[in-house]
């Protein structure tokens, strides 16, 4: 009898003692969340009271602004965020798990939602009438946004852009320039100065250590001037240097400011069909000097860096502007009214020229089948890094907004990587300069560390 009796106590206490220990666990949870919730909430309405992603808002100053980019959901009345989120809603894998699932019918099953998304938009009466207020440019865009399969008119004679020739290793840079049939003169200078393809010597070094190179390829990329607006007819032009170069890429639209958006995607989308091997992308403007001697040291460092197979597939290195507020001023070339866009942009590399890795680029053009095409193309990319949950790194030597400092010295274009603006015989110069200076300035650091080691000194 006494023996049956301990043995039901024991099992009393094996059951009965864990289940009071897991209910005072949960007391004391309930009350330090409860606490904690009321502590943090009093506090946050003292100061900011939203969510700020990471990366968005690199200087602290910004903060105070009462927007991110995340909040443009709640500005459904503007076109362009209304019309994203519809196919945010679409692509979302929460709420349509079923969705990615479909595979046979790939292209398809991307561009149907986007184009869908934009005819629901688009047939709304309040959207309509805001559509009728838009400036002329801007309807011009609105009414083409869901377009983005033009033909292609010219081609590079290489599998990947101009010189290909004789190479031992997959290339290391494209260089994709942005330009118009009209810049003849810029594509020259290029061609004859920091465009130069095939094998590229490296910043010079000590010469007992010797030179590192690379090869280097080049594209420029063009959409058609209309002839009857212009009065001439310049395709017969671009065929011939087509023939004689073979770095041009041409596609049927109209080379517009609104439509430099095209060039990104349609780029992406070749890149993706030929370009399988090349390591990094070089995307700017054709009026800017590039120190390429210098990129491809850079690039050849990052290279060498500890994880840099994992790092490459974010890669994307340039002027970085974060947390940007859309131009309102009516008559500039920005001018984004906050019918069409509300909310900040989201942080990203001055188009005037930036660097990414060939696997970023790949990665790009997948998301951006799931982004709305946007007037401002830096800003476009910007919104599809930020999809791909990945953030452009900010290098001072980039200076798309040309030298801070008035003075140029001996050395100033060896410490850069890439300066706006330059004319083509500011170019044909700089790039003699360069050559000149080359014994003096060979061991000058890139703006960018001297100014850490300003940093240290003070
Ligand atoms: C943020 O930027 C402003 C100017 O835009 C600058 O004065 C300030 O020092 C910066 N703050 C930080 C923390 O970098
Ligand atoms: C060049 O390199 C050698 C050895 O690597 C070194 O002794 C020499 O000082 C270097 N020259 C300069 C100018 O730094
Ligand atoms: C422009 O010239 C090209 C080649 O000479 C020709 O194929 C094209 O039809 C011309 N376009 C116009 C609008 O005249
Ligand atoms: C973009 O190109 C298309 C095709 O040529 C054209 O119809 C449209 O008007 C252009 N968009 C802008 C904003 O110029
Ligand atoms: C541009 O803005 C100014 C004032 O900000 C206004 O007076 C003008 O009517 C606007 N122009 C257009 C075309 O909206
Ligand atoms: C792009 O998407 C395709 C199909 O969805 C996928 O097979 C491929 O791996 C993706 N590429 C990259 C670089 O993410």
């Amino acid at each position: 009898m006494a023996r049956c009796y301990c043995r039901w106590r024991n099992v009393l206490i094996c059951v009965c003692s864990p289940c009071i220990c897991l209910a005072l666990l949960f007391i004391y949870a309930s009350v330090m969340l409860y606490w904690h919730m009321n502590t943090t909430a009093s506090s946050s309405t003292t100061e900011t009271n939203h969510f700020v992603a990471s990366g968005i808002l690199r200087n602290s100053s910004f903060a105070p602004l009462p927007k991110t980019f995340w909040e443009l959901h709640l500005h459904g009345d503007a076109f362009w965020n209304h019309v994203q989120r519809v196919a945010d809603w679409h692509f979302n894998p929460i709420l349509r798990p079923n969705h990615n699932k479909g595979g046979s019918d790939k292209s398809t099953s991307y561009e149907f939602p986007l184009r869908r998304s934009f005819s629901e938009v688009i047939d709304q009466d309040s959207l309509r009438r805001n559509f009728d207020k838009l400036p002329q440019q801007m309807q011009a865009f609105v009414s083409h946004m869901h377009l983005r399969d033009y033909p292609t008119l010219i081609q590079p004679d290489g599998v990947c852009g101009a010189g290909a020739k004789e190479e031992k290793k997959p290339p290391l840079l494209l260089l994709a320039i942005k330009t118009t049939e009209l810049d003849f003169k810029n594509r020259q200078a290029i061609r004859q100065t920091w465009g130069q393809v095939g094998w590229v010597v490296g910043q010079k070094r000590n010469s007992s250590r010797g030179e590192g190179g690379a090869y280097i390829r080049r594209v420029f990329l063009l959409g058609k001037e209309s002839p009857e607006e212009m009065g001439v007819n310049l395709s017969e032009l671009l065929q011939i240097e087509s023939k004689r170069y073979g770095d041009i890429l041409q596609w049927d639209f109209k080379d517009t400011f609104f439509n430099l958006t095209l060039k990104d995607v349609l780029f992406w989308s070749w890149f993706s069909r030929s370009c399988g091997q090349t390591r990094f992308v070089f995307k700017g403007d054709d009026d800017v000097f590039v120190n390429t001697p210098k990129m491809i040291t850079y690039l050849q460092e990052q290279l060498k860096k500890p994880k840099a197979r994992k790092n490459m597939k974010d890669f994307m290195v340039g002027d970085v502007i974060g947390a940007a507020i859309p131009n309102r001023v009516n008559n500039s070339k920005y001018f984004i009214p906050d019918s069409f866009y509300r909310g900040l942009y989201p942080a990203y590399a001055g188009g005037g020229g930036v660097v990414y890795s060939g696997q970023l680029t790949k990665r790009l053009h997948n998301v951006s089948k799931r982004v709305h095409l946007f007037p401002i193309d830096d800003v476009y990319v910007g919104m599809c890094m930020i999809r791909l949950n990945a953030h452009p790194i900010h290098h001072p030597a980039f200076l798309t907004f040309d030298f801070p400092e008035k003075k140029e010295e001996l050395c100033s274009y060896h410490r850069v990587l890439l300066v706006h603006k330059r004319s083509p015989q500011q170019l044909v110069k700089l790039w003699a300069d360069l050559n000149k200076t080359q014994t003096q300035c060979w061991d000058v650091p890139l703006r960018d560390e001297d100014e850490m080691k300003e940093k240290r000194r003070h």
